[in-house]
């Protein structure tokens, strides 16, 4: 921790107070360091409540985590508070009505992250549908035979339907690399405007530069793609009914809001295909798990793959049961060069709010 005066327009102002809530890389706790009285939570993460409301009693800026409740109780114990910087973009963890009211600014991470969680969904699509965690649990059980012309036959991806349910970013994203798999996409989208388009993310820079070498130029999104392009012949906005009911892989893109909550319940599931599978990257609420696990106990879609979960980090029983599953523990943007990035935008946020300029990444939803 650090204590010192700063100087502001020839005025000598204390240093303004910032408590983080987990350890922080090196080089991004130092800038922030630079400029303010860092409070550093050193313990297990989420940060108890009741120890993150009293030790943000006298503090100007919150950096937080997607795991930690910024509820009305934790916002109203900050009463100096000027920001919350989410290191996360999802933002379902902060009651950001009451900020606003109290004037508080919210920052999430967008960007930073988008190609790493389009990467992982890919990932997560490849492993299921070629049934790598069951092969390898089994070989790791000593039940390997040797190789058959029959055994564990997955599915192949060319000239099948990716359906994505939502028309974000990281949405984009996956699309992007859709191509390279033969894949056609079909999408859902609140917002009629939405066309099919693909944008480099401008703080893919900010990822490139933590890792200290391009992104592969593979697939079309690497640093080449400058400008928009599209709208893409192979891309179609459907509704979601449609999407579920045509789709071969239908992946989970959008934020955790009262609309999404259980969005793919019992009756979602039961409209898609018998040999389709499920992707969740986004929130685990979206899905209702108990309603999942029947679903593949009734072999009604062939198989799902999880990296969120409703309560996470626990896992419903019943999914932990069934090979049809494959169960990440929320690794979608889990890269050293991409937290970092996330790291550093957070703290990039604080230090533009505390030096009274308009935050990079305010939350405008
Ligand atoms: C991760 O889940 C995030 O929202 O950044």
């Amino acid at each position: 921790m650090k204590k010192g005066p700063y100087p502001f327009f020839g005025r000598i102002l204390p240093m303004p107070t910032v408590l983080v809530t987990c350890k922080l890389p090196s080089s991004v706790l130092a800038k922030l360091e630079s400029a303010a009285v860092v409070d550093l939570y050193a313990g297990e993460p989420p940060m108890p409540p009741t120890e993150l409301r009293a030790r943000l009693a006298d503090t100007d800026a919150l950096v937080c985590l997607l795991i930690d409740a910024i509820n009305r109780t934790v916002i109203d114990a900050g009463q100096k508070l000027k920001i919350v910087a989410n290191i996360a973009v999802g933002y379902n963890n902060i009651d950001l009505a009451h900020a606003r009211s109290r004037g508080v600014v919210v920052t999430n991470t967008p960007d930073v992250l988008t190609e790493s969680v389009a990467n992982f969904t890919w990932a997560m699509i490849l492993a299921m549908t070629r049934r790598l965690p069951e092969g390898e649990r089994l070989v790791r059980r000593g039940q390997w035979r040797g190789w058959a012309l029959d055994f564990m036959l997955g599915s192949e991806l060319r000239g099948k339907q990716l359906g994505l349910v939502g028309w974000g970013r990281i949405a984009r994203a996956v699309a992007a690399r859709a191509p390279a798999f033969g894949m056609r996409i079909a999408y859902t989208s609140r917002r009629e405007a939405d066309v099919p388009t693909v944008r480099r993310s401008a703080h893919a820079d900010a990822v490139e530069r933590a890792s200290g070498s391009p992104e592969p130029k593979a697939l079309g999104v690497g640093p080449q793609r400058r400008k928009e392009v599209g709208p893409h012949e192979h891309w179609k906005r459907i509704s979601l009914d449609q999407l579920l009911s045509t789709s071969d892989v239908v992946s989970l893109h959008v934020p955790l809001t009262p609309e999404t909550r259980h969005l793919i319940d019992k009756r979602a599931l039961a409209r898609m295909k018998r040999s389709a599978y499920l992707v969740n990257t986004a929130r685990g609420p979206v899905v209702d798990e108990a309603a999942l696990a029947w679903a593949l106990q009734q072999h009604l879609i062939a198989g799902a793959a999880l990296d969120v979960y409703e309560n996470e980090p626990a896992i419903h029983p019943d999914l932990l049961k069934l090979e049809s599953v494959l169960l990440a523990p929320h690794l979608g943007s889990a890269t050293t060069e991409t937290r970092t990035a996330m790291a550093d935008l957070a703290v990039e946020n604080v230090l533009a709010v505390l030096a009274g300029k308009p935050p990079l990444t305010p939350v405008t939803a």
